[in-house]
């Protein structure tokens, strides 16, 4: 089976969040279910510069305003294949992909994320003569043209959109339909017109034959008015094809025994080194040296969805009962303000460093004792992933994947010896404290919380589960795709009959 993937981000080569960890990790995970994928990339600058020998496969005279040309690389270790659209009137812009240097979006996004459906949509329909795919995969707004540009086209290959958060539609002026080379048909209620405006998703989510998110619970919450942010209709109405499948990580990147970032590599027989990380983690946030100051840590987008102005709020407990805070993020200034002001009013017991640093992100899932997760709404959420992986017990919010992944250690779950962290409800200052509370009761019990440790990192968090679902959902879309095919064909004579 072949899949192309369109995605914006991949990791190692460019990430602003969880969406690169999963396109990135997907091919090799995939390569296990017999499915060969590859991933069709914008070539920002971060891209092109970090590969070699790439080759040119086919050009286009004017995509959306300029030449481009598509070229193939296998990269990594693994020789993953990638396609890159090389369009420098498009993607040749340093720094964030979908932001200037002001922090707004850029002025042509439309055009920027049409081109790559555009192409990808082209890619089906038999582009490159040697590999033409079963299934396009795409990820978010960014590839949610790529169904739209497919429509009904005879031949056409099965088509899945994954929702990686509904915040983000891509939603654009209508006088954009002609520019964008969409057909006139598409802009209806039922296709991607939205209030008036141009959805990229909701073009996706319409066209694809498959709809996925990366939880069950968000699958579940998305199709509610208080989480589909105006798209819950639609997806009620698409519910028969809409499936929640939790992402994995990549083990061989989030692995604290082998982990080349951390002070001190270990794993579950050998937790007592953690206290080494937790050391040096305390000295690079300038906190003080207390072995037995319970550390907690957050690592995340500083926005209003993940509910970090909760644990603003909840600080003054947390500091009563000897609670340390490292917190490593970046965002909204108001944000970065006040968690910059509490770590000047306690020094010694709050650390923040301002930005985006990947190493030092393992550094505080190997060092900290607990990561903080209060999310309003959190499709997946990985660092909790991370978190139970390095025996450092999430603090989740109750919703979307975080509820998906966690297991509160509550009296009988703890009984049972099947908790792995703490839940609480969302949204709420006062739950995420007495969540903090009931932290600080377990860490006093120092081999209850080791045993809480053992069994967060004896979860099978990887991605061969994913792997599975997704390799069944590609195999049922396309035998609906082709059985539907002859369908239409018996049904087409029975009409001209
Ligand atoms: P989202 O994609 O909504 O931001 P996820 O939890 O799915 O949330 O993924 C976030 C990813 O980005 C994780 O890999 C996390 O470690 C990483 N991350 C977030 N903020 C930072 C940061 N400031 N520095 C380094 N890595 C970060
Ligand atoms: C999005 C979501 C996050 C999810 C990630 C990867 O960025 O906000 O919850 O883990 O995508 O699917």
């Amino acid at each position: 089976m072949r899949v192309l993937s369109v995605a914006s981000e991949f990791f190692p080569l460019i990430k602003t969040g969880g969406l690169a960890d999963v396109a990135g990790a997907m091919p090799g995970a995939l390569a296990a279910e017999d499915v060969e994928m590859r991933t069709l990339l914008p070539g920002y600058p971060a891209v092109t510069g970090q590969l070699t020998r790439t080759g040119a496969i086919a050009t286009f005279d004017d995509l959306f305003g300029g030449r481009a040309t598509l070229r193939e690389t296998a990269y990594g270790s693994n020789g993953t294949p990638l396609l890159i659209l090389d369009a420098p009137h498009l993607y040749d812009r340093p720094g964030n992909p979908y932001l200037g240097k002001d922090g707004k979006d850029w002025p042509d996004n439309h055009l920027r994320f049409a081109a790559l459906s555009w192409v990808a949509s082209r890619i089906g329909l038999g582009l490159i003569e040697s590999w033409r795919p079963d299934i396009i995969h795409g990820h978010d707004w960014q590839a949610g043209l790529a169904p739209v540009y497919l429509g009904n086209a005879d031949g056409r290959p099965a088509t899945v959109i994954t929702i990686h958060n509904i915040a983000f539609q891509g939603i654009f002026p209508a006088e954009m339909l002609t520019p964008l080379k969409l057909p006139r048909t598409s802009f209806t209620m039922d296709g991607l017109e939205y209030y008036g405006k141009i959805s990229f998703l909701k073009g996706g989510l319409a066209f694809a034959d498959r709809l996925t998110t990366v939880s069950p619970t968000y699958a579940r919450e998305i199709c509610t008015p208080a989480f589909g942010m105006g798209l819950d209709g639609l997806l009620r109405h698409r519910r028969g094809v809409l499936t929640g499948i939790t992402n994995g990580i990549d083990d061989e990147v989030w692995n604290p025994e082998t982990d080349p970032a951390i002070e001190k590599p270990y794993g579950a027989a050998t937790l007592e080194a953690k206290a080494v990380n937790k050391a040096a983690l305390q000295r690079r946030f300038g906190l003080d040296p207390a072995e037995g100051a319970l550390l907690f840590c957050v690592v995340s987008r500083l926005t209003a969805q993940k509910g970090l102005d909760l644990l603003l709020e909840a600080l003054p407990s947390m500091l009563a009962q000897g609670g340390q805070l490292a917190l490593l993020g970046s965002g909204e200034a108001s944000l970065q303000e006040a968690f910059l002001a509490a770590a000047r009013n306690h020094p010694g017991r709050i650390g923040v460093v301002l930005g985006y640093d990947e190493r030092l992100s393992h550094q505080m899932q190997a060092g900290a004792d607990a990561i903080i997760v209060p999310s309003r709404f959190e499709p997946c959420g990985l660092t909790q992933l991370y978190g139970l992986r390095y025996g450092t017990l999430p603090i989740v919010a109750r919703v979307g994947g975080l509820a998906d992944t966690v297991i509160d250690a509550n009296q009988a779950a703890l009984l049972d010896g099947v908790a792995t962290g703490f839940q609480f409800a969302a949204d709420s200052a006062s739950e995420l404290q007495t969540a903090l509370d009931r932290a600080f009761e377990l860490y006093a019990d120092r081999p209850a919380w080791r045993a809480v440790q053992r069994r967060a990192m004896g979860r099978k968090v990887d991605w061969s589960v994913p792997a599975k679902a997704y390799a069944a959902l590609y195999r049922g879309a396309v035998e609906e795709r082709t059985g539907s095919r002859s369908e239409e064909r018996r049904v087409g004579k029975e009409c001209r009959s």
